[in-house]
């Protein structure tokens, strides 16, 4: 029995900041900015709006558009590195506010790869037969870890996310097709939010040395993520023979266009294989790849019987690539 997504939705906060806002916060310029990340703006939630506001969302169209009642959803799954707080788990919140009363669920820490990671142990709980419905969000806050005067970071990242419903395929040939996870905590110093847990608890001194926020080594991010990707979405297509041709989206997260630009390349995709959004929203770490899925097929560039590679990098490091017949 495979899983199929039956339903897909997102959600992207209403208000936009332009990377001509940011050139008056940090020294950048909009120029800078498009050329070396291929960002011209991104998405940044009102005050007082959460990760699991925009994740109650998600979840309420997804019942909607999966005709979904509230008490048939078994399991939530919330990818996210900024949960509304370390407990309860946002997916808590999230199950009380759609009524989801028969549903368990957790929060998922896998960074940029969040979501893959979420998807694929979605997968497994429809494929081992005691489920029939899980939610699957991916979803990030960044400009509640972001610091708004680090050039570095701040330019980089967005709000928001987006989600799946994973049920037990009706057609054979659909769903999940194979996955290929992988961490390596030797990377983890390389990007980080080094406060706020139990190795730097929150204090005044922590707060001072903003270590609240997040931090990274670019150059080193870039090249283990162009690699990381590239290495799992090759993998993941020769273990089961097919050719890099025959895959009719690719949706990698965005992180930098250079770095989809690289490992496309690398895989032999040409253009019109790859989805792009990074330019309208930047990099919302867990949501960017469930937000490319439902902008993928409401622009009809995801139909029933295509082959769907999704492929992500992140801290930790994390990644991993996931591959799809799209269909129920
Ligand atoms: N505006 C203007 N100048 C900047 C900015 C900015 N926003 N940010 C950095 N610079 C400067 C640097 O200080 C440096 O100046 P220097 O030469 O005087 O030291 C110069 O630009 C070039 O810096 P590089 O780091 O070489 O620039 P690069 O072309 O590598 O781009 C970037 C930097 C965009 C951060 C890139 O390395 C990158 O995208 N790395 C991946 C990081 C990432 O995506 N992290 C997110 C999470 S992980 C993931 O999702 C994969």
């Amino acid at each position: 029995m495979r899983a199929a997504i039956t339903a897909t939705s997102r959600y992207l906060p209403d208000h936009i900041m332009t990377n001509f806002e940011l050139e008056k916060m940090v020294d950048t310029s909009d120029e800078w900015i498009k050329t070396r990340t291929g960002i011209t703006e991104r998405r940044v939630v009102h005050k007082g709006q959460t990760t699991a506001d925009m994740s109650t969302s998600i979840a309420k169209e997804l019942l909607q558009r999966s005709n979904t009642d509230p008490e048939e959803v078994d399991v939530i799954i919330i990818a996210t590195v900024t949960p509304d707080m370390a407990t309860p788990a946002t997916a808590a919140l999230v199950q009380d506010r759609i009524g989801a009363i028969k549903a368990w669920g957790f929060d998922l820490s896998g960074a940029c790869t969040g979501f893959i990671y979420a998807l694929d142990t979605a997968t497994r709980m429809i494929e081992s037969g005691k489920y029939k419905k899980a939610m699957v969000i991916g979803v990030d806050t960044m400009s509640s870890v972001l610091d708004y005067s680090d050039r570095n970071t701040c330019v980089l990242f967005g709000d928001g996310g987006g989600g799946v419903m994973l049920e037990r395929a009706a057609h054979k040939e659909h769903g999940v097709l194979d996955s290929i996870l992988r961490i390596d905590g030797s990377g983890g110093d390389y990007l980080k939010i080094p406060g706020g847990g139990s190795l730097h608890p929150a204090s005044h001194d922590t707060v001072d040395k903003r270590l609240h926020y997040i931090t990274q080594d670019g150059r080193v991010v870039f090249k283990f993520a162009v690699k990381g990707m590239a290495d799992v979405s090759a993998q993941i297509l020769e273990n089961n023979d097919i050719a890099s041709s025959a895959v009719d989206l690719y949706i990698p997260h965005q992180a930098n266009k250079r770095i989809i630009d690289g490992a496309a390349e690398r895989c032999g995709f040409n253009e019109d294989q790859v989805f792009i959004n990074i330019d309208r929203y930047g990099n919302t770490t867990a949501g960017t790849i469930p937000i490319c899925i439902d902008e993928a097929v409401e622009f009809g560039r995801l139909k029933d019987g295509n082959l769907l590679l999704l492929a992500a990098f992140g801290a930790g490091f994390t990644w991993g690539s996931m591959l799809i017949r799209w269909g129920k």
